[in-house]
């Protein structure tokens, strides 16, 4: 028996937009139905590249055709909630891009909304779909690391000012989820220091330090302003440790059999420790595009049923830290505590 491919539709054609186009049309599970943008402009660039998708600027039209089965959604941050809310009590599943909305509460109102509906709503946490980040959390879920002490990342580069959000809301929703993803517990406070070098109200660099209920704590570095491409993560553990650097071609991830151990002193003496520099391995990672894997996983979701793994509430309990982050940049880097999403739908 031949299952029909799920009907999907694109809303918003700017930056983003194109890559989930291309992976949604080279994707045999899906059919692209529509794309739409308010902008005509944008949409002509589409149909350049697809002759055969239709267009439009009406939502409504959009939401109104029977064939779509689900909405992607990117477009700017502070549309996201109004969007996704309108497919969803349109019947659609849907697919909004990171960080899910501009607050928790909108957030919450989306997962209820498609739990009473029950319809699918997964959030665009891509790098969890990335080979060498479902390595890295192979290895810790596997204890290979032992212990996981702390983890640095630095997202940095010369990168796009946004006008409405802070650099907290546009890059750190990639590094918490995957710290989230990978730790498999949410941070319980954080305390972040940054500043708006370029445009005073738009802090543009920002150092966000995280605590974790386990005992685990973690730096994000986030920039827009960088001489260089920086996207590597260092993950500390008892056992071993690990660099995975994105930008990389090949060897993404490296374990460094590198550690310290502590002797407890035999007598009255002083204590021990003793340096452990050994091999360092690369493992062999699969090259397969994060976002194909996504749209793949967004569809597979829908047709079994089964929750996303970033879902709706994995989306809330990155914005409720992504608001508790902004908090505490804007009170001069105060630690704010995070909440656990009061949320059981
Ligand atoms: N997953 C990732 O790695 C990744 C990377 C970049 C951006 N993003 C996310 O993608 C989203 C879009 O970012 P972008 O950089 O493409 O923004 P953008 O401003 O370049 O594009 C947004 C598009 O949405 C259109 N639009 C705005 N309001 C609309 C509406 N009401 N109806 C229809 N179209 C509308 C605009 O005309 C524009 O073409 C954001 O949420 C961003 O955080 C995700």
């Amino acid at each position: 028996m031949s299952v029909q491919p799920l009907g999907v539709a694109l809303v918003g054609y700017g930056y983003w937009g194109p890559n989930l186009l291309r992976n949604y049309m080279e994707l045999p599970e899906a059919e692209v139905k529509w794309v739409c943008d308010v902008r005509a402009e944008a949409l002509k660039t589409a149909q350049s590249r697809y002759a055969s998708v239709p267009v439009s600027t009406a939502y409504d039209q959009v939401l109104a055709d029977p064939a779509v089965d689900a909405v992607l959604v990117a477009t700017p941050i502070s549309t996201h909630h109004a969007i996704a809310k309108a497919a969803l009590e349109a019947g659609k599943h849907v697919f909004v891009e990171k960080p899910m909305t501009a607050d928790a509460a909108q957030a919450r109102e989306l997962v209820e909304l498609a739990a009473a509906r029950g319809l699918t709503l997964m959030v665009g946490h891509t790098f969890v779909f990335s080979p060498p980040v479902r390595k890295v959390k192979e290895l810790i879920e596997a204890g290979a690391l032992g212990e996981i002490y702390f983890i640095t990342t630095q997202r940095v580069n010369l990168g796009l000012h946004q006008k409405d959000v802070s650099v907290v809301w546009d890059l750190a929703p990639h590094d918490l989820s995957v710290l989230y993803y990978w730790l498999g517990e949410h941070a319980c406070a954080v305390s972040v220091y940054g500043r708006g070098c370029i445009t005073p109200d738009v802090p543009d660099v920002a150092f966000i330090n995280l605590k974790f209920p386990s005992g685990v704590v973690a730096e994000i570095q986030a920039s827009w302003l960088s001489p260089v491409k920086l996207r590597r993560t260092i993950v500390v553990g008892s056992k071993k440790m690990l660099v995975y650097d994105d930008t990389e071609n090949v060897e993404k991830v490296k374990i460094y059999d590198h550690g310290v151990d502590f002797q407890e002193p035999s007598d009255y003496g002083e204590f021990q420790l003793s340096y452990r520099t050994g091999d360092i391995v690369a493992p062999k990672i699969s090259g397969a595009e994060p976002l194909y894997l996504e749209a793949q996983h967004f569809v597979h979701s829908i047709v079994d049923r089964q929750p996303p793994l970033t879902g709706g509430e994995q989306g809330l309990q990155v914005v409720i830290s992504l608001e508790a982050a902004e908090a505490s940049l804007r009170a001069g880097g105060v630690e704010m505590p995070i909440a656990v999403p009061p949320c059981t739908a």
